[in-house]
């Protein structure tokens, strides 16, 4: 199915240490899926494993039909626009550069600044803030470049590695209302860790749950208020009952 990421029983060890253990779900365009633990669960191991910078020691993903063993696969991760834990921006370029690192021997620069505009506006900065660096940014700023960055060659598919972490209440819903809105625009395969929950509830139906390198629990994020897990309770604090 198309832009579709299928995991089929992953886990991955190193050091004889157990990260991810069998490990099945399915994410689609136009379902976004996020991803729930608290620290140390796996989340960021998860995602670097989809997007092939961990190899699983057994199971299989395949997206778009592709196994990520098949060196088809490079072309494919070409479409994917990734945002790490830490937004990993490069303090001696620009905001524009950083936006267009990808083409920046590629096109003129006039035409780079252009498109530049038009991904700072989708991700509600100005055109002024293309000439900034990365250290005259704000917390928030620097996320929603490193936001812009990703999402600068239109992806098929987004992962976003808690893309709030750190930022206030309104900042972090003013992101998520972006992520969903552009998700939504450019019909993306999308997945997002985050611990806030309140933004799960608000912007999210499809939720993985991992705990001590296992899927604890998946499904819509509706149900989770039916579930009388304690360890859920504890994740969603008072948000569910
Ligand atoms: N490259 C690595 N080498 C060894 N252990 C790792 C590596 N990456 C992650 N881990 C371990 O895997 C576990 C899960 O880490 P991580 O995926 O970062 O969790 P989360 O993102 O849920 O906080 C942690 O115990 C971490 O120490
Ligand atoms: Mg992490």
């Amino acid at each position: 199915m198309k832009n579709t990421i299928v995991l089929k029983k992953v886990s991955l060890s190193i050091d004889r240490k157990s990260i991810l253990k069998d490990i099945s779900f399915i994410v689609m365009p136009n379902k976004p899926m996020c991803i729930l633990g608290r620290g140390s669960s796996g989340k960021s191991s998860l995602l670097k494993t989809i997007i092939g910078i961990l190899k699983p020691n057994s199971g299989h993903i395949t997206i778009n039909g592709v196994s990520t063993t098949d060196p088809e696969i490079s072309e494919i991760y070409k479409r994917f626009g990734v945002v790490f834990q830490k937004d990993a921006l490069f303090d001696s370029l620009s905001v524009w550069e950083n936006v267009m690192f990808r083409s920046l021997d590629k096109k003129p620069k006039k035409k780079l600044l252009k498109r530049t505009f038009e991904i700072l506006k989708l991700v509600g900065l100005e055109k002024n803030d293309a000439f900034l660096f990365p250290n005259q940014l704000s917390g928030g700023m620097r996320k929603r470049v490193a936001i812009a960055r990703a999402i600068s060659h239109k992806p098929e598919f987004l992962i976003l590695d808690e893309p709030t972490a750190g930022l206030d209440p309104i900042k972090t819903n003013m992101i998520f209302k972006i992520i969903k809105k552009l998700s939504t625009s450019l019909n993306t395969t999308l997945i997002v860790v985050t611990s806030d929950m309140k933004s799960v509830m608000k912007y999210f139906k499809e939720t993985v749950v991992l705990e001590d390198s296992q899927v604890y629990w998946k499904g819509d994020v509706c149900d989770l208020s039916s579930k009388k897990s304690k360890y859920l309770k504890n994740l969603f604090g008072n948000l569910i009952n």
